[in-house]
Formats: C-alpha cells, structure tokens, sequence
C-alpha cells in the first residue's frame, strides 16, 4: 500500500465504527449512528473529525485483537449556525460506546477546546459506562470529564443528548451540563439500573419508567426536552444553542425580524380575569409579546406552575421566568423554585436578559413542602435573581404576594425596569387573609360579621390589591396598559444594552443547595 491508499484504509476503517452488523442493528433500533449524528449536528460540510485514528491501549482479555480506529467516539468541531461548536457523540456500535482510557481522553482534548476557544460544547451521549476491561483506568477517564465539566460552568454553554444507555455513575457529566435532551423511547438514564433496585428495595420498575425520557422530563426534572427521535432531537440541540452566546464573555447573537417592535396587543387588555382566583394561561401572554409569538420553553413538563424558555424580543434574545397561574394557581413551590433558579443562573452566566412575568400567590402550604425544605429551596430561587447581574425586567400581571414577591425579581433584588399592569396586586398577603388577622376581634363582635368581614375587605382590596402603593413608594416604576408590553419591553432592553453591573469579588457565593 502506497502511503495514500495506507490513510485511506485507516479511515474506511475508523468509518465502519463497530461493523456493519452493529451499524444496523442501531438503525433497526431507530437509532441514527455516532457519525450521522455528528453530521446533522453541525451545518452541512462544517465537521471537521479529530482523532479519528486514535486507538485503546488494553490488552486484557483479548482486547488488543480487538481494535476499532475512533476506538467508540467521534469528536470534533464544526459550526452551528455559522458559529464554532465542539462535540462529541459515544459511538454504541464499537464496545458498546463505552469509556476507555482513549476514548476519554479524546472527549477531555474537545472540551479542552471547546473552552480555549469560547465555543458550545455538546456531548450526544449512548454508552453501555465503563470500558469493564479496562477497570479502574476507565473510571478514572470519566473523573477527567466530571472535572472539566465542572471547569466549564459558566464559561462555554454545555448541552447533553441522551440517545442511548446512559447509566451509573456516568449520569453525571450530562447532570452537570446546562440542559439534557433525551430522545423518547430509546434512551434512559439512572445510577442503578433495575435489577439492583429489585434487589435491594424490591421494586419493579422497567428501564422506561425508571430512568426513561418521560420519567426525567416530568417526574425527576433531570432533563429539560424530550425528543420523539434522533432528528428531533438534533435539531433541538441546534435551536437552542441560537439562544446562546458562544461563551461567558460575549453577547447572544441577534436576529433579524419583521416583527415591530412596538407592535401592541389589545387582547392583553383582558387577559386577567375579572375574578381574582380565576386562572388564565401565562403562555398567551409570553406568546402575544415574543417577536414572532416564538417562545422556546424548557422543562415544559415538569413544575408547570412555573414557566422558563426562550424568546426574543426585538431580534434579542431574552430568558423568561414566569409563575403560571393555570397550575397550582401559579404558586411557588420546591421544584418550580429549584427550576427557575437553575435557568434564572444559566442567564445570567451567558448575559441573556431575564424578562420576568409575575401572578403568585404566594408559596405553595402544606407539610410536604415545609418537611421537604421549601425554605432552603425557595431561597434558591431569591439568591439565583438577587446575584444576577445581567439586565432585568418584571411585569407584575396580578398578584405579587408576601415573600414571593421579593423573590421574583423585585425592585429591591436590583431589578432594572419594574412594570405593573392596573390588574396588579401587590400586598403582604391576599384580602381575606389579611382582614381575618387585622380583624379578627372586630369581626367576632360585630352584629353581622359576614357584612363586616366583606366591608373590611373591601377596603383592604381597594387600598392593597393595586399597584398603586408599590408605584407610589418607586418600587414600581411605571404602570403600564397591557397591550404595551411588548413595546415596552423592547424599549427597555435597548436602554440596558450596554448595562454594567457586578457583585463583591469572592471565591464563590454560598447559594443554599
Ligand atoms: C465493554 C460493553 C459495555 C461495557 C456494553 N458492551 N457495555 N463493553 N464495557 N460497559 C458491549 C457488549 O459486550 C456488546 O459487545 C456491545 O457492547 C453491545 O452491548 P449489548 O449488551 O449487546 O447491547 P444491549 O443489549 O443493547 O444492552 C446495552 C446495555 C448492556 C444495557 C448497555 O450492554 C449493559 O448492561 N452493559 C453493561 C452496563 C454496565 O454495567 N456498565 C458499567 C456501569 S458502571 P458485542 O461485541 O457483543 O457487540 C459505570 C461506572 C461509571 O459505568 C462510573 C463513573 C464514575
């Protein structure tokens, strides 16, 4: 073989990953391989493959008859959108995708790049874990990603596909990452699988409802979107990256649009009902103001009575924290607390402004909630939005109740633009309760006291349940008539494009996990 024709055949090599028997096997499966993914990933003709030719080292149990070029996963970079990205996808034909010594290496010299370089780094993960031959050496291999995924917080966006096995300790490099996709039906992800669990707790539980992509998007929150197949699943990945700057130092990129940017809605006029426990759907309105009526929303089915996603709002991207009063009356509880801070974070680690939509009534009572530490939990959620730096926003649509409105980005927490509709109420607590404290003696007393309680609510309503004493003190500063949000909004990012702000130099915060 000339030298030419030498390359040429480590390449066929490297490109048949574990055979073609495994190759169809995968497609059967419904599965695209290593390679195909790779190549949707990135724009047509943009991957450029690294060590292609690398090879394992082990030579236990009849692995070094047994070498495979790429040796289980393909790395490598590429644009998305025009924009540099690094990737790697675990190859399942070859040894079952899973970690070696090499293949581990190869993944920690892209994210190494991935962070000199500023650029998104994606990792499409389908891997039966640990090389087993290779024993502790592979363990070791999974410790360098751990690290450098810690490493890379807040420095490069991190985004997981689960599109295969994903199991024991190897969950926790996508769990460190900024979002997981998982693809439906042919991925999971769990720590112990569900032969343990049969052992040691006696539960039957099948891979699907343990750790299938359901389960983590609506039951443990793990994951952020679940996909109906590989493509989809893609195609996610690259549509949210075009949220996301390439890292913690730049901007996210703009987008043209036709939408006007002062393009008022009159149907918002009446979006909140006239009775104040009747719901109506955040959506609606995060839809009406967004250029396009686009919203890309995240964790979509877990802790609905809060909503996080992405929009953009005069060709800027923005992240939207909002309380959703069509679901548990749009309380805070633990898990939607935990969720907004975790988005409200990855804003403000990638300078993308928070636009927040306010209905609370408050956080969410009951035994379940205190036992299980909504205390410590909410107060993620106040720490994540007093830390942030990046422009703020508020709308406050209706209520804005006790601490739980300090803690959606209120005035106080240096939000930049408080807004209220005329539908706000801002109090200490609802008219009812209120009155029932206040008035409690007055009330036993009084000759009728349904009329008195009704009165004094009335009164508590028609002083509290406004904006108007928030907008009086400055904590609101401006009232605004609903159709105008959107121009409003869009006025207000312009004005704090080139915002500064900054904390207290420190090692890190301490926020209460
Ligand atoms: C080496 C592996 C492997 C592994 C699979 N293979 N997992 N080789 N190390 N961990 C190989 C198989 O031998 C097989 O080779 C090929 O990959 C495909 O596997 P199948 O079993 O035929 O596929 P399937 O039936 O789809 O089952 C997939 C699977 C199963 C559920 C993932 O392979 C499995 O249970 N594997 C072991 C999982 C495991 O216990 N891993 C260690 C977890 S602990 P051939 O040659 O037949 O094609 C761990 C710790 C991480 O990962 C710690 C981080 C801190």
């Amino acid at each position: 073989m000339n030298p030419i024709e030498r390359l040429n055949e480590r390449q066929r090599l490297a490109g048949l990953g574990g055979g073609e028997a495994r190759l169809k096997k995968q497609h059967d499966q419904g599965k695209l391989t290593a390679r195909e993914r790779m190549t949707r990933l990135f724009d047509p003709g943009t991957f450029e493959e690294v060590d292609q030719l690398v090879t394992h080292r082990c030579v236990d149990f009849g692995m070094e008859e047994q070498i495979v070029p790429g040796d289980g996963v393909v790395t490598g970079h590429g644009r998305i959108h025009g924009r540099v990205a690094c990737a790697f996808a675990q190859d399942f034909t070859v040894f079952g995708g899973s970690l070696s010594e090499t293949n581990a290496a190869k993944i920690c010299k892209v994210m190494d790049m991935a962070v000199r370089i500023g650029a998104p780094i994606i990792g499409l993960n389908d891997s039966g874990g640990a090389r087993i031959q290779e024993g502790v050496v592979s363990l070791g291999g999974y410790s360098d990603i751990f690290l450098r995924n810690t490493l890379a917080s807040g420095v490069v966006p991190q985004i997981s596909a689960i599109m295969g096995p994903c199991a024991g300790g190897a969950v926790y490099s996508p769990a460190i990452t900024d979002f997981i996709v998982m693809v439906k039906q042919t991925s999971y992800m769990f720590v112990t699988g569900p032969d343990v669990i049969k052992t040691v707790t006696h539960e039957d539980v099948t891979k699907e409802d343990l750790g299938g992509a359901m389960t983590h998007n609506e039951k443990s929150g793990v994951a952020h979107f679940a996909a109906d197949d590989d493509a989809e699943c893609i195609a996610l990945i690259r549509e949210l990256l075009s949220f996301m700057p390439g890292n913690n130092l730049d901007d996210p990129p703009r987008a043209a649009t036709e939408d006007p940017p002062d393009r008022d809605d009159e149907a918002l006029d009446s979006l909140v009902p006239a009775a104040p426990n009747q719901p109506y759907d955040m959506l609606d309105l995060i839809h009406t103001i967004a250029d396009d009526g686009y919203f890309l929303e995240a964790h979509q089915h877990y802790a609905k009575n809060i909503i996080v996603g992405f929009a953009r709002l005069g060709g800027r991207p923005v992240g939207v924290v909002a309380n959703q009063p069509a679901f548990l009356a749009g309380t805070l509880d633990i898990n939607a607390s935990v969720k907004g801070a975790r988005f409200v974070r990855f804003c403000d680690a990638f300078n993308i402004p928070l636009i927040t939509f306010e209905d609370v009534p408050g956080f969410l009572p009951g035994t379940v909630q205190e036992y299980g530490g909504i205390i410590r939990h909410g107060a993620k959620l106040l720490y994540a939005f007093a830390e942030a730096t990046v422009p703020k926003i508020t709308v406050i649509t209706r209520k804005a109740y006790g601490g739980a409105y300090c803690v959606m980005s209120s005035k106080h927490i240096r939000t930049d633009f408080n807004y209220a509709w005329p539908s706000a109420e801002i109090a200490v607590m609802g008219a009812e309760g209120a009155v029932n404290i206040l008035y409690k003696r007055e009330i036993e007393k009084a000759a009728d006291p349904a009329a008195t309680r009704a009165q004094k609510m009335a009164e508590f309503r028609e002083r509290f349940a406004s904006p108007y004493v928030a907008a009086e003190r400055g904590y609101i500063d401006e009232v605004i008539l609903p159709r105008h949000t959107r121009g409003k909004l869009v006025q207000a990012l312009a004005t704090l494009d080139h915002k500064r702000d900054k904390n207290p130099p420190k090692k890190h915060g301490n926020i209460p996990l």
